[in-house]
């Protein structure tokens, strides 16, 4: 992914599109670059590195203008590097485009343009865009631009300013990448994602695949690519600007751990009855009979949200008895599922942009399966296709590692599973007060396991020096063995793997010596003395157990020298409870690895 921001009115779009870029900086940050337009002519600068290497830039070489566009890179094609960083011009440096995507075909159109005399400076599929637009330059602008993009074959999103139409910007998605247009009076502003916006506007226009916009002086016009006008409303955010700030927090992943009962709270609002055990979820668009109808499900995500997803096969199976499958979206998409209209997809993604993701939910449409979409982010591409979306209501998350979002899909899925359950008839009434009852208590357990977090610290002291870790856990709480794993890896760059405990004699326990400290999830729950024998297994090859288990368990207090206590819920909650010591434990790590905790290498949220 890559972050875009434009900005046309009358300040100086410079600050404006930096402040705005930061914001966006969670999508990428190998490079950054910046355009803008001043009396008619357009300058550029671009740095590798973050923002920050690219505001150092400018204070050594400034910008001025009240009309630009900028970009924040993760690099696919060419390295990071200045001549790679966007924006991308033409040859004549007359116009200039951002791009977030990917061209597939851009290296037959470079050699067309290549045999027709352009010069290409950089190694990046975008400048095929710059000499495209070149290329069919023509008085009607849109037109040009229109002519242009039909000979690309992938995903963009696409901001272009040229200086010869010099109080416009074109903005175009294809494909999947997002772009939200917001409207902050007489000033237009153009960003991959609303937290970008929201210290300008709440306002927003969400632009459509296939679709183009044309941003001025007089407004925003939009328009189809294939140049039929498209009359749109805008909507209002509800998320407000603070969301998207640090709010006094080292990191925006501490912050977002220490939301997650507000989160909780927010994604059950409204939606549970508990005096007659129902679940209210009018937005799965779906009714009764349809549900009924349904004779399978298939989960399908990717990372996080895919544990997510695995916590709620259990949750699934066990409340509504439907047999349910949980696949990575890029292995499903390619793989020809046989789906179908009685097969339930559910697709997971916080972003509501993750292009497999997206991918998976076209294919079970082609299908004719029904798609109900968790997603976080309101309006996004997945929340738009879906046919019904419960939004998990979590707030922005910024942090490339995903934390309240996975709590909050959990919960998400909770209800899912309650509804069907009820709609099914294979949970009573009275069945379901009791689970909505349990559920509107996980908050307050939240913030209890919250206060673990000196005890994740202390922790962190006696272990980041590791090289390797292993995480165990079993039935629901096996997915969270995973999570504790890719939390630790993507942010402490620590080698981590995530197990079911009992296939660890299948090979892992070769593995373990003083060496590879192991944290077992080990509540008390139908495979405790299951467990209890793994700790044991472990424990004679002298590995270090790290335990999460249940308030009061002195049983395990004996066995193992590191034990978290949880508080007691019900066992098809611990997930959401023993989340958190993983999250903050990885977090502790990472800073004490003097990692970058909130943009890990490589990664890009
Ligand atoms: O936005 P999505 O939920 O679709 O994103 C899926 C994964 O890319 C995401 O969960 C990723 O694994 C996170 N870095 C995990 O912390």
């Amino acid at each position: 992914m890559c972050g875009i921001v434009s900005y046309i009115g009358k300040q100086d779009a410079v600050p404006l599109l930096i402040d705005c870029l930061k914001r966006l900086e969670y999508r990428g940050y190998d490079s950054a670059g910046i355009g803008v337009m001043h009396n008619g002519s357009l300058e550029v600068r671009r740095s590798v590195g973050k923002i920050a290497d690219l505001e150092h830039l400018l204070r050594r070489q400034p910008l001025q203008g009240h009309i630009g566009i900028a970009h924040t890179r993760w690099a696919t094609h060419g390295k990071p590097s200045d001549g790679n960083a966007h924006p991308h011009s033409d040859c004549s440096g007359s116009l200039v485009v951002v791009h977030n995507g990917i061209i597939e075909n851009y290296l037959s159109l470079k050699s067309g343009l290549q045999a027709a005399g352009h010069r290409f400076r950089s190694e990046t599929d975008t400048e095929v865009v710059a000499h495209l637009l070149e290329e069919y330059w023509e008085e009607d602008w849109e037109t040009a631009v229109c002519r242009a993009l039909s000979r690309l074959k992938g995903a963009y999103a696409l901001s272009i300013m040229t200086r010869w139409v010099p109080d416009t910007l074109i903005a175009a998605r294809n494909g999947g990448p997002p772009l939200i247009i917001g409207l902050a009076g007489d000033e237009l502003f153009l960003a991959s994602d609303i937290p970008a916006l929201l210290k300008h506007t709440r306002d927003v226009l969400i632009l459509e695949d296939g679709e183009m916009a044309v941003l001025s002086p007089e407004g925003v016009r939009i328009r189809t690519l294939d140049g039929r006008p498209v009359q749109r409303q805008s909507i209002q955010v509800e998320w407000d600007a603070e969301a998207a700030e640090k709010g006094g927090y080292p990191h925006f992943m501490l912050k977002e751990i220490y939301e997650q009962p507000r989160a909780i709270a927010d994604t059950l609002r409204g939606r549970i009855d508990i005096d007659t055990g129902t679940v209210l979820l009018p937005e799965l668009r779906l009714t009764p009979e349809e549900l009924r109808c349904i004779e399978r499900i298939a989960i399908v995500a990717c990372g996080t949200s895919w544990h997510a997803g695995l916590v709620g096969e259990h949750l699934l199976e066990t409340l509504s008895r439907l047999p349910v499958e949980v696949e990575i979206s890029s292995e499903f998409r390619y793989r020809q599922p046989l789906l179908g209209e009685t097969t339930l997809v559910v697709v997971i993604s916080q972003s509501g942009e993750t292009a497999d993701t997206l991918g998976a939910l076209k294919e079970a449409h082609g299908q004719g399966s029904p798609v109900l979409a968790i997603c976080n982010v309101v309006g996004s591409s997945i929340a738009r296709e879906a046919d019904g979306v419960i939004y998990t209501r979590a707030g922005p998350e910024i942090g490339v590692a995903s934390t309240k979002a996975f709590t909050t899909q959990i919960v998400a899925l909770y209800l899912l599973a309650v509804h069907l359950g009820r709609i099914r008839g294979t949970i009573s009434a009275q069945q379901a007060v009791v689970l909505l009852k349990d559920l509107s208590e996980l908050p307050p357990h939240v913030e209890d396991v919250l206060t673990r977090d000196a005890q994740m610290k202390e922790w962190a002291q006696q272990f980041y020096r590791y090289t390797n870790f292993l995480y165990l856990g079993r039935g629901i709480n096996y997915p969270l063995a995973l999570e504790g794993a890719l939390k630790l890896k993507e942010i402490s760059y620590i080698h981590a793997e995530g197990y079911p405990a009992g296939e660890m004699k299948h090979g892992p326990i070769a593995l373990i010596d003083q060496q590879m400290p192991v944290v077992v999830l080990a509540p008390q729950d139908r495979w405790y003395e299951k467990i209890l024998g793994n700790i044991e297994e472990v424990r004679a090859r002298d590995g270090t157990v790290i335990a999460l288990a249940s308030a009061g368990d002195e049983e395990i207090a004996t066995k193992v020298e590191h034990v978290c206590y949880l508080s007691r819920t019900s066992e098809l909650l611990v997930p959401v409870l023993s989340a958190i010591p993983l999250q903050l434990l990885a977090y502790h790590i990472a800073v004490l690895r003097d990692c970058d905790v909130d943009q890990p290498r490589n990664l890009a949220k």
